[in-house]
């Protein structure tokens, strides 16, 4: 545990907010709408809970926007989150430029068209300078592929000679995962009332605080996103020591 860490807990505002974007599709159901109608919802919550990061000064973002499992729904529900997601990259990247927010995919983006690949080299590409905050967009992204893959480099090198398996413990581990080049996550919120996980940052969430908003992700905005901020700067985070030591009497 590094000083920096402890101090972390002592800090109201997280450094790095990673986000389960559920309840798009119930949203639209509820309205008598077909599912896509729900995620296209969704992009304005997305746009609205980026500008409070930035207005909050959050260093990094984290939405999950398709798992490795999400190629199991219906597949014109997958072909029509295919067309939004290379819209969303095309039309939001001149905004996130604008407010220096920096855009990087992390998943597997072989799994998608060459066309979508395209369009996510280019985005990133062009927002490459920005400096204020990240967005990352987790993309046929899974926290167990995620790990897996950290696991093949290190096999990689070890085969090659340039490591050996003594060498191998959590932080060179942590420098083979995604987002290994941000703050760590201090804050994980589930919005659409289910309180799981679903193979998102696993690697990534051990010390996260987490927070489940029954809130549908559509709808999910100023109000809903003050709910989890305040939770989170009431919470005593420990990293496995005791209340007493992380604020002592
Ligand atoms: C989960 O709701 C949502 C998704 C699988 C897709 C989220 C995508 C967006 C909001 C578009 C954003 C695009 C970019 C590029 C950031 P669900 O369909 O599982 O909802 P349900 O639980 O009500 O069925």
């Amino acid at each position: 545990m590094s000083q920096s860490d402890l101090h972390r807990s002592a800090v109201a505002t997280p450094r790095h907010i990673a986000i389960i974007m559920d309840g798009n599709g119930r949203w639209a159901e509820s309205q008598g709408k077909p599912r896509v109608l729900g995620h296209r919802a969704g992009v304005k919550s997305v746009r609205e809970v980026v500008a409070l990061c930035r207005e909050r000064k959050v260093e990094s973002l984290t939405l999950f926007a398709f798992s490795s499992e999400n190629w199991r729904r219906p597949e014109r529900e997958v072909q029509l989150l295919m067309k939004l997601f290379t819209t969303v990259l095309r039309r939001e990247v001149r905004l996130l430029k604008k407010n220096g927010v920096r855009l990087k995919i992390i998943g597997d983006i072989s799994g998608f068209e060459p066309k979508l690949q395209e369009r996510i080299r280019l985005a990133e590409a062009q927002t490459a300078e920005c400096g204020q905050m990240v967005l990352n967009i987790a993309a046929n992204y899974g926290g167990r592929w995620d790990m897996v893959d950290a696991a093949r480099q290190m096999a990689t090198l070890a085969l090659q000679g340039e490591i050996t398996p003594e060498q191998i413990d959590e932080a060179l581990m942590d420098r083979f995962t995604c987002l290994s080049d941000q703050a760590e996550v201090d804050l994980l919120i589930r919005t659409g009332g289910e309180q799981r996980i679903s193979n998102f940052l696993l690697w990534q969430a051990a010390y996260s605080e987490l927070f489940f908003s029954d809130t549908l992700w559509p709808d999910f905005g100023e109000a809903a996103f003050e709910e989890a901020l305040e939770a989170f700067a009431s919470r005593q985070r420990r990293f496995g020591q005791t209340g007493a030591q992380v604020t002592p009497r």
